[in-house]
């Protein structure tokens, strides 16, 4: 008999077949008992009258608890009101371990629940389109990436030097010394771009951020593309395209996930260049005429980045932030040296920051007064220093950061779903 996953029952339509799972639901009705088996590529209505089974078996069924490992047997039946429109004419079953007391019930649990039971959680239906999504933006990312010729660099996770800035490092113990946990991939990138003219990282970052908000997770994951002779407007062209290019395949290949979660797909099928660029200056305006106004020279909090992002049907390109307010390494506007050459990229429907992005300063001795000026020590940035000193080029990339994507696509409201195992300020466990 052949073993097919769930996600292929439509090629084996009529045919006898073997699905190993698990047993996410069960109902009785009219003497018949519906079973939805889960195998991780799909859920599956599985249903069983007593004349396919001795007595003692068919009553047997309403003893497999809610997730117990199960197998079975049945032919594939095309049928348009089950879920996924294929079921199963049960025949025969065996339950490998019969689960009793699932804690995650039908009911609903409150987010503290939930995320305490995580290692549980993920094998829920929300979950389940949640991540697998995630995954189909992995691939994505990667697919773009690579058939364009960039080159996938790995940074190291242990770091002597802050990349954003000293307040969210996160120390540890490095033998005799002190290390951190990286912020950003970033300065490594650029080393990386004059060796291999186009490079990206795809790796964990890590910020100790103190605050507890619906963008901030203490852990996430980093897409950081970085390109050699490449200019401010060129790495806007280039988020444009990886976020067009993320969005059709999400669309084009998870849409039962889509389905599982409601997800109103029209702001989705909009996501098409070209994106909206405006400058801070002008993002302050729009800012002040909500009566939300923020003094010049100050970051946009989640509530301005909120409103502008609301304000616009695609994501929005906001460049040319004042220097003060942004990192060390970003290159000044030539034409107004109190802005930096920036971008940050704000998802529609209100999710705010999904990319930062930058020229970098390129000159060694700008690059040194900055240090200075951030109050960094010079010893730990010797080396980055030194991609000053030999081949120096103009350059910039971005970051884009994977759980605020997933979660804008998937319209959740925070990003602890948009990551299997979520770190935050008070939660370290599973
Ligand atoms: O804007 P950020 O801090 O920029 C950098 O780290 C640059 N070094 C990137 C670069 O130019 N290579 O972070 C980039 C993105 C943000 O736009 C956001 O999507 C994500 O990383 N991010 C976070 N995501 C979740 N939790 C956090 N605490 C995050 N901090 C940043
Ligand atoms: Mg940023």
């Amino acid at each position: 008999m052949k073993v097919i996953q769930i996600c292929d029952a439509k090629d084996f339509v009529g045919e006898e077949v073997e699905i190993r799972g698990w047993l996410y639901n069960r109902r009785s009705s009219g003497g018949v008992k519906f079973l939805i088996i889960r195998d991780g590529t799909g859920f599956m209505q599985a249903v069983a009258t007593a004349d396919n089974f001795s007595e003692d078996k068919f009553e047997a069924i309403e003893k497999i608890g809610q997730e117990s490992s199960i197998i079975v047997q049945g032919i594939v039946r095309e049928e348009r009101r089950a879920p996924g429109g294929y079921e199963l004419t049960l025949k025969d079953y065996k339950v490998l371990q019969n689960a009793q007391g699932y804690p995650i019930a039908k009911k609903s649990h409150g987010i503290d629940f939930l995320l305490s039971h995580r290692h549980l959680w993920l094998r829920s239906r929300r979950p389940f389109a949640v991540l697998r999504i995630r995954h189909e933006i992995i691939r994505a990312i990667k697919d773009f990436f690579d058939s364009r010729g960039f080159i996938q660099i790995d940074p190291p996770i242990l770091t002597p030097s802050a990349c954003e800035g000293t307040t969210t490092l996160f120390e540890v113990p490095y033998f005799d010394r002190k290390a951190y946990l990286s912020q950003s991939g970033q300065l490594y990138a650029e080393a990386a771009a004059m060796a291999f003219g186009k490079v990206y990282c795809f790796a964990p970052s890590f910020r100790a951020e103190k605050s507890k908000t619906k963008r901030h997770l203490t852990e996430f994951w980093h897409i950081e593309p970085e390109v050699a002779y490449a200019t401010l407007d060129d790495i806007m062209k280039l988020a444009e395209d990886l976020i067009t290019y993320i969005v059709e395949r999400v669309l084009e290949n998870r849409k039962e996930e889509l389905k599982i979660l409601e997800r109103d797909t029209k702001p989705l099928e909009n996501v098409k260049p070209p994106f909206p660029r405006i400058t801070y200056e002008e993002a302050l305006k729009m800012l002040k005429e909500a009566g939300l106004e923020l003094e010049w020279g100050k970051d946009f909090g989640a509530p301005h980045e909120t409103y502008i992002s609301n304000k616009f049907d695609k994501p929005v390109m906001v460049h040319r932030y004042p220097a003060i307010c942004k990192a060390f390494y970003m290159k000044r506007d030539p034409k107004d040296e109190k802005l930096a050459l920036c971008v940050d990229v704000l998802a529609p429907e209100g999710y705010g920051e999904i990319i930062g992005g930058s020229e970098r300063e390129t000159d060694y001795e700008t690059l040194l007064k900055r240090l200075k000026e951030f109050n960094l020590p010079r010893e730990p940035y010797e080396w980055y220093l030194d991609l000053r000193r030999y081949g120096s080029c103009p350059h910039a990339g971005f970051g884009l950061g994977l759980e605020r994507t997933v979660a804008w696509i998937c319209k959740l409201d925070h990003v602890r779903e948009a990551i299997p195992f979520p770190r935050l300020i008070d939660r370290i466990y599973p």
